[in-house]
């Protein structure tokens, strides 16, 4: 059967999971022409693939060294950046880069947002109640987790819009929209901007630390492995823009997902002093309609699997929302089941590159839940969600919905 996975189509945007389904069912090793590349949507295969180290992560180099040579002139900065990101490296590289970020973002550093998470849920939860009826992503799953890296960053709560700004336009590259044009001048503008304002930040914390990750990565450069001044501009990039966009997608697609079964909605708000409970719905909202949609890996090496020989030097498109639903892996796999366990979704990854900040996600929607649910009596949809076109991240970029106190 011949199956075709149609990226650009707005029933797609809104809910990929038929298409994915039909891929992973018809031809789980899928040559796609539009997003020339191979797509990978079953659960072991992806798995299995995430820890080949002939799929490597090094994908902005080769991207930028095939541009034509005014456009590489052009996006010099945007280039020179992204190869610093250890999410773009393979080891030895990223090993370093990765060893020293952990050395910074440690469990104790994300222990201690605690409190601080909890203040701006209720101040959010304040905002929205005297709204009544109004964007969900814009007026809460956006600035909770960006109010939250930057707190953890050291970035002044005074910046956070501009650096939204910033974030924005890197990610409709980095995220590979479908749709929109101009993006590369408007993300190297943006690196530009960013790698001044971060270079600042890093410059004032080695004169005068202070209780930051951008202090921690600093001094941990300093002691350890040499961290060049731009490798740190890119890690504190790296953690401002991962830190935040994923995070507002777990919030955004997870009410959505309790809002569209208001059984396990219920479930959740009877059970919201439970910590363990309270846990495995966060982990059944990741798996269900999480944030992370794909990954992709350029070919180090000649790769066969499922009986297709993919080539060196082709895109690989793991795809794991597909992976999430595969009946191999779950039980009764596209039902939303709050108390679902034994969780393995690939939500944050797997292997080397497996998410950094899955800790502090994972508790900013273990706070904001129960307190959402405890705040807002009524709570429900007040019009279409609008759903963005990224093929890397899935997430919402409007929920609109009504709630009130009584
Ligand atoms: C629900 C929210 C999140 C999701 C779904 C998510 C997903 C992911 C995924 C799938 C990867 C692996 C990428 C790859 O293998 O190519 C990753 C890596 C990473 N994530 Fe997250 N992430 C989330 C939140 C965060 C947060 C809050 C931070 C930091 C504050 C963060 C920082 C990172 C970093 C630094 C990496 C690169 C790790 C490496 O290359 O070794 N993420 N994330």
């Amino acid at each position: 059967m011949m199956v075709y996975f149609d990226a650009r189509s707005a029933a797609v945007i809104a809910d990929p999971y038929p298409a994915l389904r039909a891929l992973r069912d018809h031809d789980p090793v899928h040559w796609s022409d539009r997003l020339g590349g191979w797509m990978l949507t079953r659960y072991d295969d992806i798995r299995r693939s995430l820890r080949d180290p002939r799929l490597s992560s090094d994908r902005m180099r080769p991207f930028f060294s095939h541009l034509p040579e005014d456009a590489r002139r052009e996006l010099r900065d945007l280039g020179e950046h992204m190869a610093l990101w250890a999410v773009f490296n393979d080891p030895p590289d990223h090993t370093r880069l990765r060893g020293l970020m952990n050395k910074a973002f440690t469990s104790s550093a994300v222990a201690a947002l605690r409190p601080r998470i909890a203040e701006l849920v209720h101040e959010l939860v304040d905002g929205l109640l005297e709204r009544g009826e109004t964007d969900f992503i814009r007026h809460f799953a956006y600035p909770l987790p960006a109010g939250v890296i930057a707190a953890m960053l050291g970035v002044p709560r005074a910046d956070v819009d501009r650096l939204k700004q910033w974030s924005d336009d890197l990610g409709s590259f980095v995220l590979t929209s479908r749709l929109s044009p101009d993006k590369y001048t408007r993300a190297n503008t943006a690196i530009r901007e960013m790698n001044a304002y971060f270079g600042d930040l890093v410059e004032a914390r080695r004169r005068q630390p202070a209780d930051d990750v951008a202090s921690a990565l600093t001094a941990a450069g300093e002691r350890g492995d040499f961290l060049s001044r731009d490798e740190l501009v890119a890690a504190c990039v790296l953690l401002l823009f991962a830190g935040h966009e994923t995070t507002t997608h777990l919030l955004g697609n997870g009410l959505l997902a309790l809002l569209r079964h208001p059984d396990q909605l219920l479930a959740l708000k009877d059970n919201a002093e439970d910590e363990k409970a309270v846990s495995a719905a966060v982990e059944e909202m990741l798996r269900w309609d999480g944030p992370s949609l794909a990954q992709v890996r350029i070919l180090a090496d000649d790769y066969e699997l499922g009986g297709r020989v993919m080539r060196k030097g082709d895109r690989v498109f793991q795809m794991l929302a597909a992976a999430n639903r595969d009946p191999e892996a779950f039980e009764n796999p596209d039902a939303f089941d709050i108390a679902r366990r034994d969780n393995r979704h690939l939500t944050f990854g797997f292997g080397i590159h497996f998410c950094l900040g899955a800790p502090l996600a994972r508790l900013e929607a273990q706070i904001a839940f129960p307190i959402l649910l405890d705040r807002l009596k009524e709570i429900g949809l007040a019009g279409a969600p609008d759903w963005s076109d990224s093929i890397v991240v899935r997430g919402l970029n409007r929920l609109p919905i009504h709630c009130s106190a009584a």
